[in-house]
């Protein structure tokens, strides 16, 4: 109630930018203060060979440099998916960069991976964990820096592995953020092996998934779901925002350029999950993600074969009690 009226009359005035930023600012300070604090779970469901609290994570993109993984715990994610990360810090594209379509509960962003590069966020995260027993699941999503061209894509993703396998319980390979330019011609499989391969001499031990665009042909996702198999990839998650404005319902296209996120998005991610699952071996992991709404569409999506579901889009609408909702029994 409080969250509707605040967002109602504070939020959507706002930026939304500054609106996220005034969000983790709060979450920050109640985690500090010990207001917003997690309980330890009593049952765990191992997957990857890791004990998760729940099934349900915070998708990518919403803490990019490992600032928020306590607070979002707290608010009832088994796991968080910090980055996407990049070697180099950047500061992402020109503001304004991130849209709202409220009637559509959707979001339009062309962020442009802003984050505070490899090395420093690898070096939060080992403070963190030497200091709290009590955390969750830690994925590291990563990419390329802008400037770095195809031909030099795999020796930024190596780069970032080595920084970051290391403090991560698992690694995300994204090659489908819409908003670099050139980066989801890397989901080509001749230019994605050279990556995967990098990525998985340099993880060591440490489970490596693939984040894949929603708007690959059929023939597409099937060449990489094959790729994935044969290079014994850990999982995919599936998938990421789209450059479609399909589905979208009683609100003009904004216009504005960038991935679209929200329950537009859910019938294509639901497809391609249905298509994963008939296609890779049943020990290939499948992340559900994308326009994630309720209790009974988390309960389906694993119905459906996901084996973890992540959700940002839904949890900006609905507010901080959305976690513990889905997750509840
Ligand atoms: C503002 C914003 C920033 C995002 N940044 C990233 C990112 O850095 N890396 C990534 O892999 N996905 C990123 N995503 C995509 C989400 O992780 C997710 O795949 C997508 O939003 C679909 O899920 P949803 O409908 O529940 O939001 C971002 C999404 C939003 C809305």
């Amino acid at each position: 109630m409080l969250y509707r009226f605040l967002f109602r009359v504070v939020f959507v005035r706002l930026n939304p930018e500054v609106a996220h930023e005034l969000v983790a600012g709060a979450m920050k300070f109640l985690s500090a203060v010990g207001f917003l604090r997690a309980k330890k779970s009593e049952t765990t469901k191992t997957v990857m060979g890791l004990e998760f609290a729940n099934l349900l994570g915070m998708a990518a993109g919403f803490d990019k440099n490992g600032t928020l993984i306590r607070p979002l715990h707290a608010l009832g994610f088994g796991h968080v998916e910090i980055g996407t990360v990049t070697p180099v810090s950047q500061p992402g594209n020109p503001k304004p960069r991130l849209f709202r379509l409220p009637k559509n509960k959707s979001l339009i962003n062309r962020m442009g991976f802003n984050n505070d590069g490899a090395a420093a966020v690898a070096a939060r995260v080992s403070s963190l964990r030497l200091k709290n027993q009590n955390l969750p699941i830690i994925g590291v999503n990563i990419g390329k820096n802008k400037n770095t061209s195809e031909e030099n894509a795999a020796a930024d993703y190596l780069e970032a592995t080595r920084l970051l396998a290391p403090v991560a319980d698992y690694l995300v390979i994204n090659v489908s953020s819409p908003n670099t330019q050139g980066l989801r011609d890397l989901q080509r499989v001749s230019a994605l092996r050279p990556v995967l391969e990098a990525v998985l001499t340099a993880a060591g031990k440490k489970p490596v998934l693939l984040k894949i665009a929603p708007d690959l042909e059929v023939e597409e996702i099937l060449e990489i779901l094959h790729l994935a198999s044969g290079l014994e990839l850990a999982g995919l998650v599936i998938s990421n925002t789209t450059v479609s404005r399909e589905g979208l319902v009683s609100e003009a296209d904004t216009g504005e350029q960038g991935g679209l996120s929200g329950p537009p998005l859910a019938k294509r991610a639901l497809e391609t999950l249905i298509l994963a699952r008939a296609t890779v071996p049943a020990s290939m992991v499948l992340v559900s993600v994308g326009g994630l709404s309720d209790a009974a569409d988390f309960r389906n999506r694993l119905a459906l074969g996901a084996d973890l579901v992540q959700g940002y889009t839904g949890f900006v609408y609905a507010g901080p009690l959305w976690a513990r909702r889905l997750t509840k029994g």
